[in-house]
């Protein structure tokens, strides 16, 4: 893939986060601490946090599934989308992330709203199944990206038509449409573009989003939840 002017790209989005995404000392000291506390700034841009907020009002969303805490960053831009009886449940497998997140979740006044479930995602989820949880309205899956068809999988499980699902680092600078990528990361997502694309239940689109390189956020809506893998 050609190179993008990074300079530009990268004042272009320092200007919209100016225009956009005020100071926030929740925000701030969400990444500081993490920071401290060794965790890779992996977070989704500001930017990003605030497309992931406004997905979730436009849409209504009470409701929000999201797989892959890490230190709460992308979780607190979502909670504060939700009206003060909404739900966010968030999945972290890894419980010094999950103890990082609930700490900024509380400094960030979201923690009334948010439940951090500890555990590996896939089981979490296949129990959420089982109890036959109401569904969700918003599903952001930013996990471990060789796993993401399966989160799509069992996400589809726990939405109704009209569910939003979302997924991060679906570009990776252009690695994911290479025919056979090398680093599985790519290979994962490039794997979930193709089931988002070719699923009938789902209506979906790929949105670049700009950092040091060109990654993207999936967007999908839920249009029908007929299976068509399952036996008739
Ligand atoms: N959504 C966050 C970033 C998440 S980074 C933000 O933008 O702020 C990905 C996270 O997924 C990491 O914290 C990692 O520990 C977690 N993770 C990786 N594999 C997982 C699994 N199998 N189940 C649950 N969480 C997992
Ligand atoms: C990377 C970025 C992410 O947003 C993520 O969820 C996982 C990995 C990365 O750039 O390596
Ligand atoms: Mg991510």
């Amino acid at each position: 893939m050609e190179p993008i002017d990074a300079p530009l790209v990268q004042r272009i989005e320092a200007c919209i986060e100016q225009l956009f995404v005020p100071p926030d000392e929740a925000f701030a000291q969400n990444l500081v601490d993490a920071d401290a506390a060794h965790l890779p700034s992996i977070n989704v841009t500001p930017n990003q946090g605030k497309l992931l907020h406004l997905l979730a009002k436009i849409t209504g969303t009470r409701r929000i599934l999201e797989i892959g805490t890490l230190g709460g960053y992308s979780t607190t831009w979502l909670a504060r989308a939700l009206p003060r009886d909404g739900k966010l449940v968030t999945l972290e497998i890894n419980p010094d992330h999950a103890a990082v997140a609930r700490k900024n979740l509380e400094r960030s006044g979201v923690h009334g709203v948010v439940e951090v479930q500890v555990g590996d995602a896939s089981e979490l989820l296949q129990r959420m199944i089982e109890r036959r949880l109401q569904p969700f309205d918003l599903i952001f899956i930013d996990a471990d990206k060789p796993r993401y068809v399966d989160y799509l999988r069992l996400g589809l499980k726990l939405s109704r038509i009209g569910t939003v699902i979302l997924a991060d680092n679906v570009i990776r600078h252009g690695r994911v449409f290479e025919d056979h990528p090398e680093d599985p990361n790519a290979r994962g997502a490039k794997a979930f573009n193709l089931a988002i694309a070719s699923d009938p239940r789902l209506d979906s689109i790929l949105i670049p989003v700009f950092r040091e390189k060109v990654d993207g956020l999936s967007l999908s809506v839920v249009q029908s939840l007929n299976d068509p893998s399952a036996p008739m």
